[in-house]
């Protein structure tokens, strides 16, 4: 199912090489995540100033946002090598010994999906992010001995989709810690027409629009529609993406006005009509509609949660009238009364 989503949480297949072409390099590139930025320049400046490695940084927030875009921006600004891993992908202490001793001083290190990692190798990071050593044990048994390894300074960039699930101690080993944001329209635009440009693909403005105000707030996401709609504009014969080819087209790839695609509506489907607009879990959902709880809560829930169609309530999640209104379900009595007073107190201010 996933492989078919425009919305997924990762590189689709073949997207590779499209997305090397148009991802910024520089942060004169990288649009929006104003505060992250000035606040990233200030620390690359004083580290360059000091001829140090930088403090380690976590960036999270949900998928698309730029993450590893910014992790290699970083990197390239800092004129350093980056390395670039995954929570998953160290499966030892040793691996991760063997990965930052080959690191060049003040190098970066990224670990994608750093909520991922074994439980053993985050015990051997900890020394390594505060005083750049491990201790790894040599031998077996009664004849096993450790022996301290010092490493290069280096630059741990984390990334996550679930800053929750990261563990305290590992937390609080990071200088810098950044949520990355949903992107607004105009900076949607802005990487719209520039990747249209890397691709030589013709948009005009509202065709332009039209695609920024379904992408959810995600580059990854508008970048990929704009791909996809390319598709329908030469099929179409003129070649150029109008509003009326994109709005065509985004409908045909069940992509609705807000950007909801098939699975955020079976989820809201369920919810709403299936539990009653809850509160009800997330897993009991999931199960409900056949998908993983993972994709649900890294990428549909954040965006959900952004429009108010969901609240998060300490016994599961909620929909809200907002949500019964857009997809125009029966509203349950108790959130017609709670609406009705919310209009009669409104009506009494003024
Ligand atoms: N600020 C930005 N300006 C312009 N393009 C961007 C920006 N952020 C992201 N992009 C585009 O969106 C694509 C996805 O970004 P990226 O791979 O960095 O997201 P991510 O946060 O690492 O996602 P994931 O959590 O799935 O790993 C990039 O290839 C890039 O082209
Ligand atoms: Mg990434």
């Amino acid at each position: 199912m996933e492989e078919n989503r425009i919305i997924t949480s990762h590189l689709r297949e073949g997207e590779g090489e499209a997305d090397r072409s148009i991802r910024p390099l520089s942060f004169n590139e990288y649009v929006g995540q104003k505060q992250v930025k000035s606040n990233i320049e200030v620390f690359i400046n004083a580290a360059k100033r000091r001829g140090e490695a930088l403090d380690h940084a976590l960036l999270y927030g949900p998928p698309g946002l730029g993450k590893t875009t910014l992790a290699n921006i970083i990197a390239n600004e800092l004129g350093v090598h980056i390395r670039i891993t995954s929570g998953p992908a160290i499966e030892r202490p040793g691996d991760l010994a063997s990965i930052i001793s080959g690191l060049e001083p003040n190098d970066v290190l990224f670990i994608d999906e750093i909520h991922r990692l074994p439980r053993a190798v985050e015990e051997v990071l900890y020394p390594a992010m505060e005083d750049f050593c491990i201790d790894i044990i040599i031998g077996k048994g009664p004849g096993a001995r450790t022996m301290r390894l010092n490493l290069p300074p280096f630059t741990l960039i984390g990334a996550t989709t679930r800053s929750g699930m990261l563990s305290a101690p590992l937390r609080d080993r990071f200088g810098m810690i950044f949520r990355l944001e949903y992107y607004n329209e105009q900076e949607l635009l802005q990487i719209v027409k520039r990747s249209a440009g890397c691709l030589r693909i013709e948009v005009d403005d509202e065709g332009a629009l039209e695609v920024c105000r379904r992408s959810r707030g995600t580059p990854r996401i508008a970048n990929r529609l704009l791909r996809r709609l390319r598709d329908y504009a030469e099929v179409d014969g003129s070649g150029i993406i109008t509003k009326n080819i994109a709005e065509a087209g985004l409908q045909q790839l069940g992509i609705d006005p807000l950007g909801l695609d098939i699975t955020d509506r079976k989820v809201m489907e369920a919810l709403l009509v299936k539990f009653s607009g809850g509160p009800v879990g997330l897993d009991t959902i999931a199960a409900s509609i056949s998908e993983s709880p993972d994709t649900i809560e890294d990428v549909c829930e954040p965006y959900l949660l952004q429009l108010g169609f969901v609240q998060r309530t300490p016994r599961g999640r909620c929909g809200t009238l907002e949500a019964y209104r857009y997809f125009a379900y029966p509203i349950p009595p108790n959130l017609a009364v709670n609406s009705a007073v919310a209009q009669v107190s409104i009506f009494g201010d003024e």
